[in-house]
């Protein structure tokens, strides 16, 4: 096969990113646009684990028919009961099982012995496999488990039905050379591997994760397991938009190609940084802010004159707009519509009145409004849809002599409009008082960042705020030309996914 199956974890690995919970409806919108993207296989997390999880499998399973659905379950029956129970509805359904099989996590960790833990690993295949035939197995934190350990559970667990191995660097400790040569092994050694597509799931502790994912394409493996912007659990895990640029630009290395369709990867980065409030550095291959960018005069002259000289990859592959186009108040609808489209946006009717009424709003306080302002504008739209309390109004006074006030004013649930005031050390902190005063639900402001999204004094100001709340860590943005406003929107915005985890 001479095609590699882009199997995704953000939902769930990328998930287990400190800080980066996401509820249900934004897990929805994040696998439907794995859909667009063309990925082969949507994890879409770990029912067991949580209602949320569950639900969200649940609802990925029913209303995203294209790829295979996949839910993730511990070698234990009550958890692949549970995986089943969510995922059974999707059209394609696959439930993944995985059991340590390190000595350190049989020690240290579970206590048993290799005899158990394979035995365990064959009778959770079998039951699994009264499900589904589609079935996933991965022997837990491989790249440090003895390699003939291995070979054995992987023979057992095909033996047992398993249609695809998966192959994890659990802990991000393999290098390149090493992990290339434990997949030669495993296409020596193990007697049926013929009967299975090997995978690979690759952390980036080391910053080795997508060289070890190529690294293992190149030895046979048929499945890497990635996610969108790289996020996952610690330094994360091998990054999508990377190992898919990677074999199709070196195809004349690899000669491989994924489904992929690589348009969708710059939409699919900012949907997931903005869903997530885990923004993409700037450096950051293929869709970082500077990843097309030349600064140096050589390299300008040459991209002028001709692209290729320093540009290994063109940038509309991967969906940035070619259009530098600027809209400003003279534009009309169609054209903003035109521009939402380039951007990979399509709103319904309703949403694009809205959407156009504020550009419209912004156009008459900002000169040029640029692809990054439409997107913020887009993100600050869809946050206000389904909110349990709308910031109506804010006002605030400081400076260096008075006591920093503000006055806000919400809409409630039930729709009654709540008005109230505070003091603070600052505008933010007064602001986020009275708010405070009107929802009344306990929480501690863990992180608060803001940043200007464009150039120029009369830019964007987007703000980034965490807030914790039983032990949970709830995510805000809001955007605005005032920053205390932006603020505001950013911490409405979490209270609110906070109020709607709540319920
Ligand atoms: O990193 C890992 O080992 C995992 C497994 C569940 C595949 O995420
Ligand atoms: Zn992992």
């Amino acid at each position: 096969m001479d095609r590699v199956i882009i199997f995704d974890t953000t939902l769930r690995d990328g998930e287990q990113a400190a800080g980066g919970t996401l509820n249900v409806q934004e897990k929805l919108e994040i696998a439907r646009q794995l859909e667009r993207l063309r990925v082969d296989i949507i994890e879409a997390g770990f029912p067991i684990s949580s209602p949320g999880d569950f639900e969200a499998v649940r609802l990925i399973a029913k209303e995203v028919r294209t790829p295979v659905i996949c839910a993730l379950a511990r070698a234990h029956p009550d958890d692949i009961d549970r995986a089943w129970e969510a995922v059974k509805e999707a059209a394609h359904p696959r439930l993944h099982v995985f059991l340590s099989a390190s000595d350190i996590h049989l020690l240290h960790q579970l206590k048993k012995s290799r005899e158990e833990i394979l035995e365990t690993s064959r009778e959770m295949v079998v039951r699994a496999k009264r499900y589904t035939d589609d079935i996933e197995f991965s022997p837990m934190d491989a790249s440090r488990t003895e390699p003939e350990y291995i070979y054995q559970i992987l023979k057992a667990v095909i033996d047992a039905g398993a249609t695809t191995v998966n192959i994890p660097d659990t802990v991000g400790y393999a290098i390149p050379q090493e992990f290339g040569r434990l997949l030669e092994g495993i296409f020596k050694s193990v007697p049926n591997i013929g009967r299975a597509v090997v995978s690979v799931h690759c952390h980036n502790d080391l910053g080795l994760a997508v060289a070890n994912s190529l690294e293992s394409v190149k030895r046979g493996a048929r499945q890497v397991e990635c996610t969108v912007n790289g996020i996952g659990e610690r330094a994360g895990n091998a990054s999508l938009e990377e190992i898919v640029m990677a074999i199709k630009t070196r195809n004349d290395f690899f000669g491989m190609t994924t489904n992929v369709d690589t348009r969708q990867i710059y939409r699919s980065s900012r949907l997931v940084s903005e869903l997530t409030g885990f923004t993409v550095q700037p450096n950051k291959a293929i869709v970082g802010a500077n990843a097309f960018r030349h600064e140096s005069g050589i390299h300008q002259d040459g991209v002028i004159k001709m692209p290729i000289t320093y540009e290994i990859m063109d940038p509309r592959t991967v969906g940035i707009p070619a259009s530098s186009l600027v809209l400003g108040k003279l534009s009309g609808r169609h054209a903003f519509k035109e521009r939402l489209a380039e951007l990979g946006y399509s709103l319904g009717e309703e949403d694009l009145k809205r959407a156009f009424s504020t550009f419209k709003e912004l156009a008459d306080k900002k000169k040029g409004i640029t692809d990054r302002d439409i997107e913020s504008l887009v993100a600050e739209e869809r946050r206000t849809v389904s909110e349990a309390y709308h910031l109506d109004r804010v006002q605030v006074s400081c400076g260096d002599r008075g006591i920093p006030t503000a006055a806000v004013e919400l809409t409630a649930p039930d729709g009654q409009v709540l008005a109230d005031a505070a003091l603070g050390t600052g505008p933010v902190d007064a602001v986020y008082k009275a708010i405070n005063r009107i929802v009344n639900v306990p929480n501690v402001l863990v992180e608060f960042s803001v940043k200007s999204i464009t150039e120029g004094i009369d830019a964007i100001g987007e703000v980034l705020v965490r807030i914790e709340s039983g032990g949970v860590t709830y995510t805000g943005r809001g955007a605005d030309t005032d920053i205390i406003v932006a603020s505001a929107k950013a911490y409405m915005n979490a209270l609110n996914r906070l109020l709607s985890a709540g319920k």
